[in-house]
Parts: structure tokens; C-alpha cells; sequence
């Protein structure tokens, strides 16, 4: 689907070609062991997808729900955990698989709470990275694309709830709220 309406910051080609390079990445990086991918919903769900898929390994996937961010543009600055994982973790390699890192907030909180439940390590990878906005500090190990301070939507990204399927990630113009 393409809205002509939305100026494309990253085409679908050009985040298909960054997801083969990480799951190249991410197979070289863990040899052996149970690999857990855990997808941070409901954005990271096409990255999640296609990032599994990119695999050559054997991974798990799970699936966490989190609201952090209401229905506008900007952090409420509280999450919450809204569907847990169904699998235990503990001895596991856990990879969150996020579509973006912005205040940190989200993934600074999943973090502290994945690590209480003692995996082997815990690591990110995140479609997009707008650094200029970190609020908490996160160590992200996958990183797609490190984008400016625009909102944009698409590819699971949304703006209440719109414009998740589109393709490719655009920009969404208009005042941040
Ligand atoms: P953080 O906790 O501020 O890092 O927010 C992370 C979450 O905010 C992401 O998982 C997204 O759901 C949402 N978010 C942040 N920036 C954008 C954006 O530009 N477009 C759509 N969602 C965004
Ligand atoms: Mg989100």
C-alpha cells in the first residue's frame, strides 16, 4: 500500500536490505543456545516478522504488549505491561525486537524487568533509533537506521492507530503534541 500523501523518509527495499544485514549480524553474534526473539508490540510487528524470517539460527518468538505512549505523539512517560511473554526466559539469550527507541523510557523499564527474571543476556534491536530525544539511557545492540527528531509512521510505526501498514516509513508532518 502507498499513501502518495506521505513523504517516504525509508522505502520498503531499503528496510528489507537493512534487515538482511542484521539478521547476518545477529546469526554471526549468537552461535548456540536458545535464542528468544521477543517482539514489543504492536510496532515492532512487520520488523519482528521479517527480522525472524532473516534468520538462518532457530529462534523462539514471543510476544510482549506495552503501552507507553496513549494515543498522541509523545511519551506519557509510564508503561505498562499489557500481555506478558508465554515463555519462561531464565538461562535464554533474549533479543527485544522494538520499532523505536525515542525517550528510552519504554525500553529502559522492559529491560530492568526481563533482567529480574535472569536470561542469559538481554539485548535490543530497534528499527530506528532518534538518539537526539533520549531521556533514560539504553544500550540498543541492532540498530536499522538512526533517524532525526521526526514522527514518523509506517511499517508498524503508527499515529493513533493509523497509517501502520503502510510500507514504507514516512514522515508525518504537523505539530508534535
Ligand atoms: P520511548 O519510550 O519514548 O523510547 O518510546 C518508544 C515508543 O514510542 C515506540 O515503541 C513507539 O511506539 C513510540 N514512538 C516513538 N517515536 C515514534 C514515532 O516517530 N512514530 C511512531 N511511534 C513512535
Ligand atoms: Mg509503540
Amino acid at each position: 500500500m502507498v499513501d502518495p500523501s506521505l513523504p517516504v523518509l525509508i522505502s520498503a527495499e531499503k528496510i528489507q536490505e537493512r534487515i538482511r544485514e542484521l539478521g547476518a549480524q545477529i546469526d554471526a553474534d549468537y552461535p548456540n543456545g536458545d535464542l528468544h526473539l521477543v517482539c514489543i508490540l504492536k510496532g515492532a510487528c512487520f520488523f519482528f516478522s521479517d527480522l525472524a524470517r532473516a534468520l538462518k539460527r532457530e529462534a523462539y518468538m514471543d510476544f510482549m504488549g506495552i503501552s507507553s505512549y496513549g494515543k498522541g505523539k509523545s511519551t506519557s512517560g509510564e508503561v505498562k505491561v499489557t500481555k506478558d511473554l508465554d515463555f519462561t526466559v531464565e538461562g535464554a539469550d533474549v533479543l527485544l525486537v522494538e520499532d523505536i527507541v525515542d525517550s528510552g523510557v519504554t525500553l529502559n523499564y522492559l529491560i530492568h524487568v526481563l533482567e529480574q527474571r535472569r536470561p542469559r543476556s538481554v539485548r535490543i534491536a530497534a528499527l530506528l533509533d532518534k538518539p537526539d530525544r533520549r531521556l533514560r539511557p539504553v544500550h540498543v545492540s541492532y540498530v536499522g537506521f538512526k533517524i532525526p527528531d521526526k514522527f514518523v509512521v509506517g511499517y508498524g510505526l503508527d499515529y493513533a492507530e493509523k497509517y501502520r501498514n503502510l510500507r514504507d516509513i514516512c514522515v508525518l508532518e504537523g505539530p508534535p503534541a
